[in-house]
């Protein structure tokens, strides 16, 4: 077993890395100034990366080296911020706050958010294409995967049934089938491409999705009850955005304690996927615990 580093030491180290290299990487590339401009503001911003580091922390749970997945890590991130930059527009949830500063299109006006949105879309395909440490074949499993996660059987679905979904009374399941695209698909996204580039087995694979599609689900549920529990500056976004919205959420649909409840039971599925992999899980066991406790 390789030495065990903590989940916080991982976090911080990594955190920087995946910044510092989407900056520059972005920063290296010929394009409209203000576009740049744009698309480095949002990556800058702040945020978790909580999918980059669940990237390279499954890396590392097969006892390889995680930098072999920085670059989809990267692009990975970029994906996720673009679908914020979208998120926050006026046509969908409107919102002015993210990650404790302006929205893009606050500052930068609504046609170049929804561009900085593209430019960062589709540059995340170019830079795992352009990855010299991984074999084409890893590639290509990468790039499939993460456009089926991020297009419309995935992240961008699960956006369309969200708003679809608004001023309306939905099931518990219906909820589910909004949370696991909108938000699960990237998280399933973070674990196998981790596993993809360890090389993990097709039984491993189905193991490390299990893992991500309950931490998936954590991951909206808390959300959903940071919308209401949380503060402005502790979540860095405005609070009561589903309200305002008339989003069915966990809460609105269960109750906040049927919520909690909901968000444990996906917490001990996650950990019970983990528990049947011959790899070292203890960063990935935290970081789900993390997603489950997380103030912002
Ligand atoms: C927010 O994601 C959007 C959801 C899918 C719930 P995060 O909570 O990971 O946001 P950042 O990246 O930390 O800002
Ligand atoms: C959006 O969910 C998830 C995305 C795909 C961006 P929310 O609309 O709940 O995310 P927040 O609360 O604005 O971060
Ligand atoms: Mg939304
Ligand atoms: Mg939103
Ligand atoms: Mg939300």
């Amino acid at each position: 077993m390789n030495p065990h580093v903590d989940l916080k030491e991982f976090q911080q180290q990594h955190g920087e890395l995946i910044t510092n290299h989407m900056v520059e990487t972005i920063d290296s590339l010929a394009m409209p100034p203000t576009l740049k401009g744009a698309m480095i503001y949002s990556l800058q911003a702040g945020g978790k990366r909580i999918r980059p580091i669940l990237l390279l922390a499954t890396i590392k749970a097969f006892n390889k080296d995680p930098l072999l997945g920085l670059n989809t890590a990267s692009a990975l991130e970029m994906i996720h911020t673009y679908s914020l930059i979208h998120d926050d527009l006026p046509a969908m949830d409107d919102d002015d706050l993210r990650r404790g500063k302006p929205t893009n299109h606050k500052i930068f006006g609504e046609a170049m958010a929804i561009l900085a949105g593209d430019g960062l879309l589709t540059f995340s395909f170019q830079l795992i294409a352009e990855d010299n440490d991984l074999t084409s074949d890893m590639k290509i499993r990468l790039i499939g995967l993460l456009a089926k996660c991020a297009g419309p059987q995935g992240m961008v679905g699960g956006q369309v049934a969200d708003i679809e979904g608004e001023n309306k009374q939905l099931s518990v399941t219906e909820l589910e089938g909004i949370h696991e695209h909108k938000t699960g698909k990237l998280l399933i996204f973070s674990v196998l491409a981790g596993g993809i580039v360890s090389e993990a087995s097709e039984e491993e694979l189905e193991l490390l999705e299990k893992f991500a599609y309950h931490i998936g689900l954590a991951f909206q549920i808390q959300d959903d009850i940071l919308d209401i529990e949380g503060s402005e500056e502790m979540i860095g976004k405005p609070v009561g955005s589903d309200e305002s919205k008339l989003k069915s959420t966990y809460p609105s649909l269960l109750t906040m304690a049927g919520a909690k409840e909901k968000l444990h039971y996906h917490l001990n599925e996650a950990l019970a996927s983990l528990k049947q992999m011959p790899i070292d899980t203890r960063l990935l066991t935290e970081i789900a615990q993390l997603i489950v406790a997380r103030n912002h």
